[in-house]
């Protein structure tokens, strides 16, 4: 039988389709509370969209761990033979709430695991690398991809000054301009924690780590056209085939993998190891199985779970810590503050963030939107003499321990023998793309440039790509010029 409609606060109402008026052609009454309370729900059924991200899809799944790397990590989800639940949301970075999910963008990947020691979030993306690596690039470079104050309009000539301004984007601009910069889907794409991270062992030993997840299905890209095309006629194209994908029981998996690189060894390192527009070769430190995380099941509802969902790089776990990478120390504070604004000061409680396998024995305190509280018996202080919880050291994570200068400084990183910012996106341009690979690449960036990019910025193009490789540089100038001269 169906039910009847009620209230937020459960009384029955009288009608879903007529408003309480004075008379048939009188003016609608203030007492007819059901009617404000429909409508002042709806102004504010929406929360600010992210910043950055802003348009997703999620699931959940979890992580079955089938190697053995409990020689470089304690942290209980790494375990052998351990599960975990998860969730996921995967994005763009630059494109708005509606945006198509087929523009030419880094993936965001984001993954939550619920382990017993509290939640650990992984917020990488689909790319190793990343187009700065010192935090106070951020905001300038988001602003550069997003849109122009006046006009509201997006602007390749933006993006492109910045670019070029900034060459230590050139990795990720040549990751971005191939066919990684467009997926066929969430689920044929690699995922990437990006940064160097720190784990720990139950000796206490230190490794630095970068993690891997990579695609049981397989890599699949568009080409321009095909997501130009796609762009019109499906504008949730990713969030479709993810959907649909898990609900046929097509369940995507990805096989996690780690390079462990011993503490000692990062000094003489051929790259700075902390630098996130720089990877580790694969030949200096293999790949390590971890195990396979598997999506498996889809949101009860997009707003509450996904929507809602908070990923913070500074959620880390006992066993994990971070490293020295300037980027990732400025996450560690960017997200728990972006989600405060975003979705209120007790975010931690709504049900995608809140801890499933771990209890949670808090001291924060009320604020808006509060109902999860404490026994009235457990003070609200410590130290206590009543039984509050005490902090204990050994169980918490150490958030990760390395030796520095101790001295104030504004500084970049320093200087490893092979680091130069052109130096790996020319190794990626001439040793790992075949030629189909690069002829995309010149056809994309051509027809990136030829979006509205003009001088000086124009010249810059030309010399940034000729740094990255010559030839290919020259190639790209020729095709822009032909471009413009109507060829
Ligand atoms: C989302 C800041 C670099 C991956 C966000 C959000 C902020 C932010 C404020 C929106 C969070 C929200 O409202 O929920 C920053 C800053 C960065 C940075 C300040 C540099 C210092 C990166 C890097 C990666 C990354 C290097 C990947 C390696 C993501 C992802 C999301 C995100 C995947 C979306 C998370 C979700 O799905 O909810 N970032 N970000 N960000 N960022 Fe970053």
């Amino acid at each position: 039988m169906t039910k009847p409609t009620t209230t937020n606060t459960g009384t029955p109402v009288v009608s879903d389709n007529e408003s309480l008026t004075a008379g048939t052609q009188g003016p609608i009454l203030l007492h007819d509370h059901y009617l404000i309370e429909k409508l002042a729900q709806f102004n504010r059924e929406k929360v600010p969209e992210r910043i950055v991200h802003a348009k997703g899809a999620g699931a959940f799944g979890e992580l079955v761990v089938t190697g053995d790397v409990s020689r470089y990590t304690k942290a209980k989800l790494f375990q052998p033979g351990a599960r975990t639940e998860s969730l996921v949301r995967f994005s763009t970075v630059a494109g708005e709430q509606g945006s198509p999910d087929t523009w030419r963008d880094p993936r965001g990947f984001a993954v939550k695991f619920y382990t017993e020691d509290g939640n650990y979030d992984l917020v990488g993306n689909n790319t190793p690398v990343f187009f700065i690596k010192d935090p106070i690039k951020f905001p300038d470079f988001i602003r550069s991809q997003k849109r122009l104050p006046g006009s509201g309009l997006r602007d390749h000539n933006m993006q492109w000054d910045f670019w070029t301004l900034r060459p230590e984007t050139a990795h990720q601009v040549t990751w971005l301009m191939g066919d990684r910069g467009i997926p066929k889907s969430y689920r044929t794409m690699d995922g990437f924690g990006s940064h160097t991270y720190q784990w720990i062992n139950a000796a206490g030993e230190r490794f630095w780590v970068k993690y891997h997840f990579k695609s049981d299905q397989g890599i699949e890209f568009l080409t321009q056209s095909e997501a130009d095309r796609i762009a019109g006629e499906d504008a949730d194209y990713h969030r479709r085939d993810l959907w649909d994908a898990i609900e046929a029981g097509k369940f995507p998996s990805w096989t996690v993998k780690v390079q462990v690189m011993p503490v000692a060894e990062a000094e003489g390192y051929r790259f700075n190891p902390f630098d996130l527009t720089k990877v580790w070769s694969q030949k200096d430190y293999p790949l390590i199985e971890v195990g396979k995380w598997t999506l498996n099941r889809n949101p009860g509802n997009f707003h509450v779970e996904i929507e809602q969902a908070a990923f913070e790089p500074s959620n880390v776990v006992p066993g994990i810590g971070f490293s020295p990478d300037k980027m990732l120390l400025g996450r560690v504070f960017a997200y728990a503050d972006a989600h405060r604004y975003r979705i209120g000061t007790n975010y931690a409680q709504l049900p995608p963030n809140r801890a499933k396998a771990a209890e949670v024995n808090s001291y924060s305190k009320e604020g808006p939107m509060r109902y999860d509280y404490n026994d009235p018996n457990v003070p609200v202080y410590a130290p206590n003499s009543f039984g509050g919880p005490h902090a204990d050291a050994a169980k918490a994570p150490d958030g990760g321990i390395w030796d520095f200068e101790p001295t104030m400084v504004h500084a970049g990183y320093i200087e490893h023998r092979e680091d130069g910012d052109f130096t790996q996106p020319g190794t990626l341009v001439r040793e790992v793309l075949n030629d189909a690979e690069r002829d995309r690449l010149v056809g994309n960036v051509v027809g990136h440039v030829l979006g509205g990019v003009q001088e000086p910025v124009l010249s810059r193009v030309f010399e940034y790509w000729k740094n990255v490789d010559s030839d290919l540089g020259k190639r790209i100038e020729e095709g822009v010029r032909a471009g413009l001269n109507g060829q």
